[in-house]
């Protein structure tokens, strides 16, 4: 029996870029694209040389490539500084007085930072970490709300060469210890609180709880954002704008070489401890930059908004040094899509005059829910393009977010791309390359993707086997920090000289690579192997489903039986009957050998922070057993206990 994966569901709406799109996007038709790639592959070190001549570099590289498999130095000889880069290269130009952050609070308060500003803040704080002891090579925690000093600090880290990792601002004490130890860090970096929901979220106890025995954290330093009253521990707290008046605010970016470490950020495994993906210099930033530039098209009048927080690599590729680096007007916004409506995004689109927009399916999917009404109740005609990144967006929310937010008028680039990756893989080019609801489509410049079989060879389209890139590209992971073995075993051991995503795929007979779902959650069933993607999309496809997650319960019959978590729109009643309705569907969609065998109705699922279903818990839960591992990136434990209540 092939244990290759199996695909029933065909997608065949194709959407070509339009003639006015294509005609100021700087790759114009897919022929173009084509003969790029293919030329980017055939001799990718020139390719990758002469997008390097994007950067500022102090020093020119020797050596474009250095690969002891799975070990790769890029650009070596060659120095440069990525917050120089982000910053000083634009004050010199018009640049220097447009806006680089526009930022709103979720209360309400607005700030706006020049590229001048920006700059400033960055020295003046590169300047307070000097003086708190931070050197070049040191790790520093960000643990901060979705605010600019995010940006500040993770800039003035990389201006004097100290490495950051930054902490998602909803992780618990716990998560923080973990990383703490685990990277070894001498400095925190955070705020009193942040606010979500309405809610404030104590950060800096947060802090507190995570240090009680950690013996490396020399310092704390605290921004006040809520004005709230907290615990200072003399000797080793200190707040940023009480620092700030002790220093000055030249300090010049000190130039690091290409494979100098720029951040360490934690991603969780699907089991056992969270793994710190290191990343260094020149290669990442030219990946977030080049991307950037062919995958948004940028342009020096956008205001560009990409949805996700900072903490996440969506944010580090996406908000900070991608486009900063690009010289774009990044927008920022504090909190909750939904508060205090759900339109407060829309508002925002409006107000602002956004033109670019990169959020994900699981935001996607909740403003389905939520209804078509809020979008409609503002201006979205400043809108030009729109991204989605994180997971598989089903066709029905991908058809969704076309008619109710671009107007049928925007390109949708689906990105393909994880934080090992740097920056995006596989994705549309909006101006070449037509789009089809589901798929992230082809390769970007100089990525070497395929689909292979348990044996590593490539199979035939729409047959469904495992991700892999079989050429190193610069802005890839280049170690798990401190565990060398783990990068071997987990990424470069699973097929002999290809880099393992650990996603399924296929290809369809045009080439667009179409994500089935994690290999870990391939459903087995009689024999058949179905990825995740495909069935849920069939459920979501359905009018009154807003969200699924199905998952493989053991079944001595067929192998695996199919257990589908179901969320409904908002209002519709759970019943037997609509159970029945929605398996029949699938069936219909599909096919028989999909249809689930259970539904389970739930009023939301378990995600973690960065908005991805935790299908591990939901196989626990499915199969009886009790929930086990880690569910510190879990977002609401309470879901977990309301379906646990189910069960009984
Ligand atoms: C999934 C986020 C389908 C995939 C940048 C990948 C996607 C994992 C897409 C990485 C997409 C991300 N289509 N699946 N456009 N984008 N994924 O590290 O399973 O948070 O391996 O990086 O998300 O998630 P990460």
């Amino acid at each position: 029996m092939s244990s290759n994966i199996e695909t029933h569901q065909i997608e065949t709406r194709v959407f070509k870029p339009s003639k006015d799109f294509s005609k100021t996007s700087l790759v114009g038709s897919l022929a173009e694209y084509k003969k790029l790639h293919a030329a980017s592959l055939k001799a990718p070190a020139k390719f990758w040389a002469g997008q390097a001549a994007d950067l500022f570099w102090r020093k020119k590289w020797k050596t474009v490539l250095d690969w002891k498999p799975p070990f790769a130095k890029w650009f070596v000889g060659g120095q440069l500084n990525a917050s120089e880069n982000c910053l000083d290269r634009h004050l010199d130009g018009p640049r220097r007085n447009k806006a680089a952050i526009i930022w709103e609070g979720e209360p309400g308060e607005k700030r706006v930072l020049t590229y001048q500003q920006l700059h400033r803040e960055v020295c003046v704080f590169a300047n307070i970490l000097k003086r708190n002891g931070a050197k070049k090579g040191d790790r520093v925690i960000i643990y901060l709300p979705h605010i600019p000093e995010a940006a500040i600090a993770m800039l003035a880290c990389a201006r004097i060469g100290a490495v950051h990792s930054v902490i998602f601002g909803g992780f618990s004490s716990t998560s923080i210890r973990d990383r703490i130890e685990d990277c070894g860090a001498t400095l925190v970096v955070t705020a009193d609180a942040g606010y979500r929901r309405g809610q404030t979220v104590t950060l800096k106890q947060n802090v507190d709880q995570a240090l009680e025995g950690v013996t490396t954290v020399k310092r704390v330093i605290v921004f006040r954002r809520a004005g709230l009253d907290i615990h200072i521990q003399e000797g080793r707290d200190v707040w940023w704008h009480r620092e700030a008046e002790y220093v000055s605010a030249d300090c010049p970016a000190v130039a690091l070489d290409s494979e100098h470490p720029l951040f360490i950020l934690y991603t969780s495994g699907s089991t056992g401890k969270p793994k710190g993906i290191l990343h260094t210099t020149a290669g990442y930033l030219l990946g977030a930059v080049i991307t950037t530039k062919y995958v948004f098209d940028l342009k020096e009048n956008d205001t560009y908004w990409c949805t996700a927080d900072i903490g996440w690599i969506t944010g580090h590729s996406y908000i900070v040094y991608g486009p900063l680096a690009s010289g774009a007007t990044v927008l920022m916004y504090e909190g909750a899509p939904n508060w205090p409506q759900p339109d407060r995004f829309w508002k925002i689109v409006a107000e602002y005059g956004v033109t670019i927009l990169y959020t994900a399916p699981t935001a996607i999917r909740a403003f389905m829910k939520w209804g078509d009404e809020w979008p409609k109740k503002h201006d979205l005609s400043s809108l030009r393009l729109l991204g989605t990144v994180g997971e598989p967006i089903n066709p029905e929310a991908w058809i969704w977010y076309h008619k109710n937010i671009g107007a049928e008028r925007c390109p949708i680039v689906d990105t393909w791309w994880q934080t090992e990756t740097g920056a995006m893989m596989i994705t549309p080019l909006p101006g070449a390359i037509p789009a089809k609801p589901g798929t992230a489509t082809l390769p970007f410049f100089g990525i070497d993707a395929a689909i292979v079989d348990d044996k590593g060879q490539e199979v035939g389209p729409n047959e469904g086997g495992k991700l892999v890139i079989r050429k190193p590209w610069p802005s890839m992971l280049r170690t798990i920090y401190g565990d060398k073995a783990r990068y071997k075993q987990a990424y470069w051991s699973e097929v002999k000289g290809c880099y393992f995503t650990g996603d399924g795929a296929r290809r369809d007979k045009d080439g667009y690579f179409w994500i089935v779902g994690r290999i870990d959650d391939v459903l087995n069933v009689a024999g058949h192997r179905l990825g995740t993607a495909e069935v849920e999309s069939a459920l979501v496809g359905h009018d009154d489903v807003a969200e699924a997650a199905v998952v493989g319960r053991p079944d001595e019959m067929k192998g695996q039986a199919v257990v589908a978590f179901v969320t409904l729109r908002n209002g519709i009643p759970a019943t037997k009957e609509l159970a029945e309705k929605i398996r029949k569907h699938v069936g219909n969609v599909i096919g028989p050998i999909a249809k689930p065998d259970e539904i389970r109705f739930t009023e939301a699922l378990p995600k973690t922070r960065s908005g991805k279903i935790m299908r591990r818990l939901l196989k626990q839960i499915a199969s009886g057993q009790a929930v086990t591992g880690d569910t510190t990136t879990l977002e609401d434990l309470s879901v977990l206990a309301k379906l646990k209540q189910g069960d009984e």
